[in-house]
Order: C-alpha cells, then sequence, then structure tokens
C-alpha cells in the first residue's frame, strides 16, 4: 500500500516536473499564431520621421570583387565534390550596382523610399593592409551624394559578411590581434563618408557569419570548429566595441548612431508537448540567439553546447557600444528530437506553414515576437532587413502586407522601431546559394541588368504611400 503511494506521489511530481518544464520553454519567447483571415493588414500606422527603405550588401550586388574571401571561396570544393557555391555559381558583375547606382536609385524613388541600407567594401577599399583606394571611396561618397540629393538618407553597413583575402590569410577575426585592422578600415570609411552618413551598422549578423562560416562551413573560411565558433562571435563583439569606441573619439563621431545588426530566427519544438524537442529548441536558441542578447544587456557572453563548447567572456562596457538595433526578421525554424544529437540540431520548417523557397517558413507574425524580444536591450530598434525568396512572386504580397502589419502593431503597443528596411531592393547573389534565390522587389535578368518591378512590391509601395497620406501622428 505505501509503495503504491509513493509511486501515485512520484508520477505527479514528475508529471508536474515535465509541464513545469514545457511551461518554462514556451515562455521565454511564446509562440504567437495570428488567424489572418480575420485581420484587417490595411489598419496600419507608423511614426512620422519613420526610415522606409531597402537594404543590399556590396558582394550581393555592385560586381567587379577580386581578392576577397568570397571570392576565394567560389573556387573551393568541399571534401565531398560539391562546389562551395551552389551550381558553382560565381559573383560575377551581379546586379553591376557599382555602374548601375544612378539607375538603382531612380528604382528607389518610384518605390517611394526616403533612405537606403547598404555596405561598403572592405576589399576595395584596402586592396592591402597599408594601402587606400581613393577611387573606391569616391565611389561610396558619390554614392551617398546622389541618394542625398533624392531624398534617401544612407545608411552603411561596415562588415557584411566579406573582408579582403589578405585579412583571411592572416586569420581574419580568429585572432584578437587582427581586430586592428577592421578599426582601421572603420575609420577610414568614416573620414571619408562621416559628414553624409548618420547611421552606422559596425557588423551584420554576427552569429549568422559565424555559425555558417566555423559551425557548418558553408562560409568561408568554411571550417567546421564548436570552439573557434565561440572564439571568433567572441572576437567580433570585441571587434564591434572597439569600432564604436574609435569612431565616437573622431570628429563629429558623437553625432554617429552606431549599431549592430542581430538576426531573429525563433527556435521552436517541432512538437509543442515533447519535451526533448523543447530542450534541443532551448539549446538553439541559447546560442543563435540568446548568447549575443545576454553580451550586450548584461556584458557577459556565454556560447555553451553541451559536450561541445563552453565558452565565457566578460565584456562590461558591451551595453554602452549601442545606439541603435538593427533587427533582421526572416523567420522562425523547429527543432525535433531524433535521438541523435547532432540530427536532432538540424532546422525543420516549423510544421502546417507554406515554405519559402529558402526551404524555412513564412511567418510574419515572427516579426512581432522578433521585436518584442530585441526591445529587451531597451534601445531604439530598426528593422535592417525583412523579406522572401519567393521567384514565384505569389507569397510575396502577403508576406509584407502581414509583416507590415505585425510591425504596426508592435509599435502601437509602444515597441520603439524607428524604421523598415525591405531586403532587397533587387534580385541578387545569395552567398553559398549563389544566384538561386529571388528576394527583390525589382526582379533581375542577369543576363541584360534588366529590372522589372515585380507585382508583390505592390504592397510595400502602397503602405508607404498611405503612410505619407494619413500616418502622420
Ligand atoms: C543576410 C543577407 C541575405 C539575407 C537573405 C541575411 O541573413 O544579411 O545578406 O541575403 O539574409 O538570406
Amino acid at each position: 500500500m505505501k509503495f503504491i503511494k509513493i509511486l501515485f506521489y512520484l508520477v505527479i511530481v514528475l508529471i508536474a516536473g515535465y509541464f513545469a518544464a514545457i511551461f518554462y520553454f514556451h515562455s521565454r519567447d511564446p509562440l504567437v499564431k495570428w488567424d489572418w483571415k480575420k485581420i484587417n493588414t490595411d489598419k496600419v500606422c507608423y511614426p512620422k520621421d519613420f526610415l522606409w527603405g531597402t537594404a543590399t550588401a556590396a558582394y550581393q550586388v555592385e560586381g567587379g570583387f577580386h581578392n576577397n574571401n568570397w571570392t576565394w571561396w567560389e573556387k573551393q570544393t568541399r571534401a565531398d565534390g560539391r562546389p562551395a557555391i551552389l551550381n558553382h555559381d560565381t559573383c560575377g558583375r551581379a546586379d553591376d550596382d557599382w555602374n548601375l547606382y544612378p539607375l538603382d536609385i531612380k528604382l528607389m524613388k518610384k518605390l517611394g523610399v526616403n533612405s537606403y541600407r547598404f555596405s561598403v567594401a572592405w576589399s576595395k577599399i584596402m586592396p592591402t593592409p597599408d594601402s587606400i583606394n581613393i577611387m573606391a571611396l569616391k565611389h561610396y561618397q558619390e554614392l551617398c551624394d546622389t541618394l542625398l540629393a533624392n531624398g534617401i538618407e544612407p545608411i552603411i553597413t561596415l562588415f557584411h559578411f566579406t573582408y579582403p583575402f589578405w585579412f583571411q590569410q592572416i586569420g581574419g577575426f580568429e585572432k584578437t590581434e587582427n581586430i586592428k585592422y577592421f578599426v582601421q578600415f572603420s575609420r577610414i570609411v568614416y573620414k571619408a563618408l562621416g559628414g553624409r552618413v548618420k547611421y552606422w551598422v559596425t557588423i551584420n549578423e554576427p552569429v549568422v557569419l559565424v555559425y555558417s562560416a566555423y559551425f557548418i562551413g558553408e562560409y568561408p573560411p568554411g571550417k567546421q570548429d564548436p570552439k573557434l565558433t565561440a572564439v571568433v562571435l567572441a572576437n567580433l563583439l570585441k571587434a564591434h566595441q572597439a569600432v564604436y569606441n574609435a569612431i565616437k573619439q573622431m570628429p563629429g563621431g558623437q553625432e554617429a548612431k552606431i549599431g549592430i545588426v542581430k538576426n531573429i530566427m525563433q527556435m521552436d519544438p517541432y512538437r509543442r508537448y515533447n519535451l526533448l524537442d523543447n530542450l534541443i529548441a532551448y539549446f538553439a536558441d541559447l546560442n543563435f540567439n540568446q548568447s549575443l542578447l545576454s553580451a550586450f544587456s548584461t556584458g557577459k557572453f556565454h556560447f555553451y553546447m553541451p559536450g561541445m563548447v563552453n565558452k565565457k567572456m566578460l565584456l562590461p562596457d558591451l551595453p554602452q557600444t549601442l545606439d541603435f538595433i538593427g533587427l533582421n526578421y526572416y523567420s522562425h525554424n523547429a527543432f525535433r528530437f531524433v535521438g541523435d544529437l547532432d540530427k536532432s540540431l538540424t532546422a525543420l520548417p516549423y510544421p502546417g506553414e507554406p515554405l519559402t523557397d529558402m526551404g524555412y517558413t513564412v511567418y510574419p507574425e515572427g516579426l512581432y515576437r522578433a521585436i518584442k524580444r530585441i526591445a529587451k536591450l531597451h534601445k531604439p530598434i530598426i528593422i535592417t532587413e525583412n523579406g522572401i525568396a519567393d521567384s514565384l512572386d505569389t507569397q510575396r504580397y502577403d508576406f509584407i502586407k502581414r509583416s507590415l502589419y505585425a510591425l504596426s502593431k508592435a509599435i502601437s503597443e509602444g515597441y520603439d522601431v524607428r524604421g523598415y528596411f525591405y531586403w532587397s531592393l533587387l534580385d541578387n547573389f545569395e552567398w553559398n546559394l549563389g544566384y538561386s534565390q529571388r528576394f527583390g522587389l525589382y526582379k533581375v535578368n542577369f543576363k541584360t541588368e534588366k529590372r522589372t518591378l515585380r507585382k508583390g512590391a505592390k504592397a510595400f509601395v502602397e503602405t508607404i504611400d498611405k503612410w505619407q497620406r494619413e500616418c502622420f501622428r
């Protein structure tokens, strides 16, 4: 009798513990699902001085690269015989935006945007560690001047996944002592463009970069080393802090608004009430999202994957090095425990949602979730990227409408979002996936460089137009 009683209590405690754990995991970043049929996505409003723009990155649109870590990567073959870039694609002249930027600014004007986020090419500006290509700097000065003359505010990203090949050869961000080269480059760019540009992004998506380049080896230098992943991420945080301080000390630097861009991809359990799925999703989130968010809110960096890596670092001044936070949002991932840890850590598309061409799902509600989460840093937020790869252009219109609804809802609840940048202005080179993805508001024919506005882009144009007419408050 006594044994049965003990067993009974044990079962009750186990069940309670199970659900308490599930409750803990679910409450960290609760899943949000809306019934879009019942929502009027036209009911939106945004602040008067809101920044509306599109985003690009140098390597993906400019063309004309050489001596760069990605031009090297394009020539590599993996151990299993696959080319480093899908279909052996090479960036080549891409959108030829280096030459066609006046046309691209006209295309921006047609959208009605008032801002443009782009990155500057380190390998073009500093072809060797001790030389500066004045013509390249002049190019970016002219780009900024043309933007400004058209009422479009430039926002610059200093490091968006690519750097000179010489920087990779000396170990890139694997070595703390190399951070000085990035600081030097940033100073040169700020000196040339500081008078024209207010918002500066130091680094685009540090976690995506280290995950892709050092954990799964899909980006150069193509390594698969969890410990090095953590080292490089820690160095990128140090590099951000160093560049922030360096620019602030330059003439006019106090006026610069400097931030970093974090991609938030929610990591959700595949089966809501499976404890192991929740646990895997928790660890994925801890590293992909929380490691960076905690570093910027507490100054304590911790990157931990059981049995693989456990790196801690104190950067007490890091929380003081953000004037704004950039948020990139695309989708969420699902995790299913399948017995083997490695396989369980493979991100799956969330069940029951339509797929984008990238293989992850269409989940606009996630933008609202991501804003709420990043707002915990208590900094002004700019949505520096949000977009969809949709070659058939059948999902883009609704995706934009719904994402902009999610954004408006967050703003109406008091979240301090200052701008929204659609990824991307043009179809472009999608890193290891080459030219297989179509993110552009403008479709690009890469043989003729002809740009054509996609139907789905209307959702963006209409919303900006409505904001100009009605929304000012
Ligand atoms: C990157 C872009 C990329 C986009 C779409 C972001 O992670 O910043 O460079 O093209 O996602 O995949």
